[in-house]
């Protein structure tokens, strides 16, 4: 009896040896240690029989059964350590970083032609001493028309047809609502600029469309005159357009301004002699402006008998068009990468 399963022991050994120095993956590995020496396996099934073994065969057998699983387990040991080795340095070439291969350049955005030039008129106003302002673009009635001697009833409204929420709340056609909302809450001097969106219900078109940009500006102190409103304006449009830029100022009306003035800077593009682009004016309007009227800085707190001061108000898409040569607004809005990665 215990020759038979002397022999089969060495056999298990045998066969062992064999498996495991043929198993090159950690799965392998496994299948031959269940094989061999899980529960259900060979070596336990042998292990069964020794029940039937006498009490001198036993401890007999038993070393040797002792010898075999001592030297199957040694073995899967020593095999792991060579399977996980070689499985590691797999798995690194296989994911090895060529750093030597071509890299993937990240799009960069650019920024939009109407924030770059805000940001040109932003900085040189603020090299003038002035500030930056904010109001709401919906609007309270009072702010938009009735504080700018706009009433009820007026015809400047008419041109500003704009879209109401209530009967005394809008969406501000203009950014001058701010110039009121700035003097009742701060006291002169005051040097600011305000730029935002506008709403109009005007049909969208090649030079109009329902929202666009304004830049407002104001000055109010002692002593301010048309005059500081000339040379403002002047130094402004030189620094945006170039120093051989001219300005002119025509008469105009606007009702929170008194007197007014439509401002002309000379055309980009013939230098004022006359051409197609200024419709052979040699000038192309550019913005409103004037000396803020009495009865608004009143309205607002502010003595006129004391203070005096000038307001001025632009189109952000008509500076952005005259400085890019572009020719229809539409493009702005429409988000199209083949328009806006020209600038
Ligand atoms: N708010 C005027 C408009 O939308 C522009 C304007 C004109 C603003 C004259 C002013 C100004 O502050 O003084 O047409």
């Amino acid at each position: 009896m215990n020759f038979i399963m002397k022999e089969q022991l060495l056999k298990i050994a045998e066969e062992a040896k064999n498996v495991l120095s043929a198993a090159a993956t950690a799965a392998e590995l496994e299948d031959a240690r269940v094989r061999f020496l899980g529960k259900k396996g060979e070596l336990t099934a042998v292990l069964r029989g020794m029940g039937q073994l006498s009490a001198e065969e036993r401890p007999v057998i038993g070393q040797v059964a002792n010898e075999v699983r001592g030297q199957i387990e040694d073995l899967i040991e020593s095999k792991k350590t060579a399977v996980l080795a070689a499985e590691r340095t797999a798995k690194l070439a296989s994911e090895k970083i060529d750093v030597t291969m071509a890299g993937k350049k990240p799009a960069l955005g650019k920024r939009h032609p109407l924030t770059t030039v805000l940001d040109e008129v932003k900085e040189i106003f603020i090299g003038m001493g002035f500030s930056i302002a904010e109001g709401p673009e919906v609007e309270l009635d009072y702010y938009n028309f009735e504080a700018l001697n706009i009433p009820k009833d007026h015809p400047a409204r008419d041109t500003q047809d704009s879209f109401y929420i209530s009967d005394s709340v809008v969406l501000r056609s203009q950014t001058s609502p701010v110039q009121v909302r700035v003097m009742e809450q701060q006291k002169p001097p005051l040097r600011i600029i305000s730029p935002g969106r506008v709403y109009r219900s005007d049909a969208v078109d090649a030079t109009h469309s329902p929202v666009f940009h304004q830049i407002e500006g104001l000055v109010v102190d002692k002593g301010i005159t048309m005059a500081d409103l000339k040379g403002t304006l002047e130094t402004f449009l030189k620094t945006l357009y170039g120093p051989e830029a001219k300005i002119r100022l025509r008469p105009h009306h606007f009702p929170f301004t008194e007197p007014s003035a439509e401002v002309d800077v000379s055309c980009f593009v013939c230098g004022g002699k006359g051409c197609r682009v200024c419709k052979g004016e040699g000038f192309i309007e550019i913005l409103g402006a004037g000396m803020v009227h009495p009865k608004v800085l009143e309205r607002c707190g502010i003595d006129p008998n004391v203070y005096s001061g000038f307001a001025f108000g632009l189109g952000l898409e008509r500076v952005v068009m005259r400085r890019m040569n572009i020719d229809d607004l539409r493009l702005f809005y429409d988000n199209d990468l083949r328009f806006l990665k020209q600038f």
